[in-house]
């Protein structure tokens, strides 16, 4: 896929924060941009007006009915899929001690078994079209190659999602990519905090990411060959290597 121009990309927790900032991004490069939400309606209207009136999508991800149907969805209205990028995420933070079993539920229904049931959803649509030419890329997380002990439960599905990427590449290639983007530190709203200052001393770039930097390695893999498939950018500064 050389170009995004007339390409159908739905995007995954696309409302806020890194989600937003990649569907605009592929958006400006010509793609019409799936924005998918689960409660951030005012917020999904508003990165629908900044694509050029991009549709949008709401499902509860922990369902895997729901995100059937949001495929349906897609496809009906936009006719094709293309592109998938699995953005959507939770995040929490508890000593490993105190993890309930409720809580790594929460994280993994939607971190892993949602990405899963998104790739596996994205390729049958993709795989419709004759002249299939499909990329997905896979949100994961430094969390995902570097061990942080007061969030190993998150770290757990995020190499997780690392690793069934490598998996379904092989899975679904040729006609399909799989690839993932591993952010490191891209704080909203946080930036003068005593711990986003110490993350930026750690770090080699001297300085924190931003949606747009994340997008960048999106788009990378979104018009890359399919030579370059089963591949994990980590999108971090340098921090992995730190
Ligand atoms: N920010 C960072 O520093 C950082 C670092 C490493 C990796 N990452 C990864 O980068 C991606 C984006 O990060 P972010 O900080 O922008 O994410 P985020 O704000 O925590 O979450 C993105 C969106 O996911 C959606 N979501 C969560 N649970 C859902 C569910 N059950 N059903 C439907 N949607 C659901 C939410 O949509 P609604 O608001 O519409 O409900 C939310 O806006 C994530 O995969 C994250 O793990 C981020």
């Amino acid at each position: 896929m050389s170009t995004l121009h007339k390409k159908v990309v739905l995007v995954t927790g696309a409302a806020k924060r890194v989600g937003r900032g990649i569907a605009i991004r592929l958006a400006r490069e010509g793609a019409t941009v799936a924005i998918h939400y689960g409660g951030s309606e005012d917020e999904a209207r508003e990165v629908s007006e900044l694509c050029g009136g991009a549709p949008i999508f709401r499902a509860n991800l922990e369902s895997v009915a729901e995100i059937e149907r949001l495929f349906a969805r897609v496809k009906a209205e936009c006719g094709r899929l293309d592109g998938l990028v699995n953005n959507a995420a939770r995040f929490t933070r508890f000593d490993p001690l105190d993890v309930t079993e409720r809580d790594w539920d929460y994280i993994h229904s939607v971190n892993l078994k949602a990405v899963f049931f998104c790739c596996q959803q994205g390729a049958k649509r993709m795989l419709e079209s004759p002249d299939v030419d499909g990329r997905i890329v896979n949100i994961s997380s430094l969390g995902g190659i570097r061990p942080w002990a007061d969030h190993a439960h998150y770290c757990a599905s995020k190499a997780g999602v690392i690793h069934m990427t490598r998996a379904l590449a092989k899975a679904f290639a040729p006609k399909i990519t799989v690839n993932s983007v591993a952010p490191g530190v891209i704080p909203f709203g946080e930036e003068d905090t005593p711990e986003v200052r110490e993350w930026i001393r750690r770090t080699p770039a001297e300085r924190v990411g931003t949606a747009d930097d994340i997008a960048e390695g999106v788009l990378y893999f979104l018009k890359a060959s399919n030579y370059v498939t089963g591949q994990i950018l980590a999108v971090d500064g340098g921090l992995s290597q730190a």
